[in-house]
């Protein structure tokens, strides 16, 4: 039965260990008709509530595999955007806090895209035919449409290796978006010389390149970067190493590409969580991650004596993911147990049905 929606001013000023209480008793009404996903970078007080936790990738199976009626996604925009595109019909998927974004996602958008395209068919002729448009998970949906409509595909930073051979299987040239770095670090694995990778500006005509540059690059990279991982310098690693010789670093590959050489393991998050704990008792490491990940990770695994130490000197959290707060989530349960839909994310059928496609081909390849 729905009521009136009930307002968030009525919880904006909530105390935090009632905005806890009154998610637990929300839940408790709801049983099995929500189910909670949360990425690794939530907030603690969030994060306690997760069923089910993971990166982008696992995130995405997982939202294609829940059967619960609601589908509460703690992460960012396009998260819940991939959960409801691989959701059932009778499924919602719910972002607690409508402005949970990704900056770096915002840094591509259709228009954007769509020109560079444009600019690319007149140095190439028909892309369609010689380029592949791979995107980054961290996109939006109509972004994900253009690569299913193009012959492209989407890549999380856990399949970017095989999603690029697959991309260069198809087509002579990748046209890698919106994070230059997660591309540059997977050419570079594959032997691609740095050369060959140039960065599309998406700011400047032809992307600030001369036809020759187009020609002669095996990947564009779109000029975007991640605003949390663009803090770790590899600087932060050679001064750490002096110090802990013995010491172990471990990075996201939305880092840079020195950051990411200069690692002795780069991966998603899942990734960075799954090796430390896996990881001997006793052992040291220096992490390029979003902070509550890291922080999270020191307190599990400090009764084993393992040190996780943050690789930045400067507090770098993502600003966005921390929005969804026990505010916005209670609020959120609350609504839908009284039988209120709020914030919803429902992405346009036709853009979902092309959107699907490019997410289809990447869970068929991972
Ligand atoms: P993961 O897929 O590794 O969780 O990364 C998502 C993300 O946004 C990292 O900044
Ligand atoms: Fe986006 Fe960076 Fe936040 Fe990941 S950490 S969600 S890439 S802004």
């Amino acid at each position: 039965m729905q009521t009136a929606t009930i307002s968030f001013d009525r919880f904006n000023s909530l105390r935090d260990e009632d905005a806890q209480e009154r998610i637990r008793a929300a839940r408790a009404r709801l049983g099995d008709r929500a189910v909670l996903l949360c990425h690794h970078y939530q907030r603690a007080d969030v994060y306690q509530h997760a069923d089910l936790t993971g990166d982008s990738l696992k995130l995405a199976r997982l939202a294609s595999e829940t059967d619960s009626e609601f589908i509460v996604f703690c992460g960012v925009h396009f998260m819940a955007e991939v959960a409801d595109i691989m959701s059932q019909p009778h499924q919602v998927a719910i972002l607690p806090d409508l402005a949970a974004g990704c900056s770096m996602a915002d840094m591509a958008n259709l228009a954007k895209v769509s020109r560079c395209w444009r600019e690319l068919t007149e140095v190439l002729g028909n892309p369609d035919e010689c380029i592949t448009p791979v995107t980054y998970i961290n996109s939006a949906a109509d972004l994900k449409a253009f690569c299913g409509e193009h012959g492209g595909i989407v890549c999380t930073s856990t399949n970017a290796p095989v999603i690029l051979d697959w991309a260069f299987e198809r087509r002579e040239k990748v046209l890698f978006f919106p994070d230059q770095h997660l591309g540059r670090w997977t050419g570079f694995n594959k032997g691609i010389d740095l050369d060959k990778m140039v960065v599309w500006d998406p700011d400047l005509e032809y992307g600030g390149l001369t036809p020759e540059q187009i020609r002669d690059a095996r990947i564009l990279l779109w000029k975007g970067h991640c605003s949390v991982h663009q803090m770790f310098q590899e600087s932060h690693i050679r001064r750490w190493r002096m110090q802990h010789p013995e010491g172990l670093v471990i990075s996201h590959p939305e880092s840079n590409l020195d950051v990411c050489r200069n690692s002795d393991y780069v991966g998603s998050t899942e990734y960075i969580i799954k090796t430390i704990k896996a990881a001997d008792p006793g052992t040291r490491w220096l992490v390029g991650t979003e902070l509550n990940l890291v922080d999270r990770l020191a307190e599990e695994v400090k009764p084993e004596g393992k040190i996780v130490q943050f690789m930045a000197p400067t507090v770098c959290m993502c600003s966005t993911m921390q929005r969804i707060d026990p505010q916005h989530l209670a609020w959120t349960l609350e609504n839908l147990a009284e039988g209120n839909v709020v914030n919803r994310i429902s992405v346009p059928e036709h853009e979902a049905e092309q959107a699907r496609i490019a997410l289809d081909r990447m869970l068929a390849v991972s």
